[in-house]
């Protein structure tokens, strides 16, 4: 009971911004003059791969305006069992990673918003029903624009994998593909310290809107999901577990229809 009410209290600590006033700014990497971290995972090199098409190839995206995609946004749990089109993949990875501006080498401008441009996250794909793509899980390159695909998979063992992981939530694994978000706190913490770990959470509400928003434009189906098994879904991707690990998924797909009801 005792330990409850200790760590509820240290939770509600962290959803204040008072470690801000603690952090020590002279002790954080950037200020110690420590490298800027990466924007992005360096690739295997045996990695396939896949161009994605880019802004205005999108010929499956349709152009509806910013206040229909809000009015109707909402999580869907059911997925049609049609492939999504690559350039809907496409589209969607640019609305919740893309970059919009590359300011200089270490540091760009996305679609989404991140405290203090840190970007902290990667995403990962696992590909169950994609046009063109072989199931397995990849890895978005929001710099090149581009798919790694990291491993290949029986699409069946891999939609049994995801829903288990997400502690038997089944529907996760009746996707078209789960977009699997990981964190790497130390990109945020180099510049915050122990002021980091709120904004990267915060940072990770909205990605996953952008998600929810952009589905509205392809007749698409998703639903945040913070609910998993940490470990598997980190061995999943293939992380490990400290300086990288997940934090979010999101299952995406075309919404069911009333046929298919
Ligand atoms: C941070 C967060 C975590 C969530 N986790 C789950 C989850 O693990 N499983 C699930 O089915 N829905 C999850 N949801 C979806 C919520 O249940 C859903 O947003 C809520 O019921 C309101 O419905 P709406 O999004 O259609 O407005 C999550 C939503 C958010 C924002």
């Amino acid at each position: 009971m005792r330990r409850d009410s200790d760590r509820i209290e240290q939770g509600r600590w962290w959803l204040k911004d008072l470690a801000r006033q603690e952090v020590d700014f002279s002790s954080t990497g950037q200020s110690r003059g420590c490298p800027v971290p990466p924007i992005q995972q360096p690739v295997p090199p045996d990695a396939v791969r896949v161009a994605l098409p880019r802004y205005g190839e999108w010929p499956h995206v349709r152009d509806i305006s910013i206040v229909e995609a809000i009015a109707r946004r909402e999580s869907r749990r059911q997925f049609a069992s049609t492939p999504l089109e690559l350039d809907e993949l496409a589209f969607l990875l640019w609305a919740v990673q893309g970059v919009r501006k590359v300011v200089h080498r270490a540091a760009v401008l996305r679609t989404v918003p991140s405290a203090g441009a840190r970007h902290p996250f990667e995403t990962y794909v696992a590909v169950l029903r994609i046009a063109g793509l072989v199931p397995g899980v990849y890895r978005y390159l929001p710099l090149e624009h581009e798919l790694a695909r990291l491993r290949t998979a029986d699409a069946r063992a891999l939609s049994v994998e995801l829903a288990r992981a997400a502690l038997g939530q089944l529907f996760v694994g009746y996707a078209a593909a789960v977009f699997i978000w990981t964190a790497i706190p130390y990109r945020t913490e180099w510049r915050y310290g122990v002021a980091a770990h709120k904004v990267i959470a915060l940072d990770a509400g909205h990605v996953a809107q952008n998600l929810y928003i952009a589905c509205e434009a392809i007749e698409g189906a998703t639903c945040a999901v913070a609910a998993y098994d940490q470990v598997a879904m980190d061995r999943l991707v293939g992380v490990d577990g400290r300086e990288e690990f997940v934090i979010y998924l999101a299952p995406v797909g075309h919404r069911r229809s009333a046929e298919e009801e």
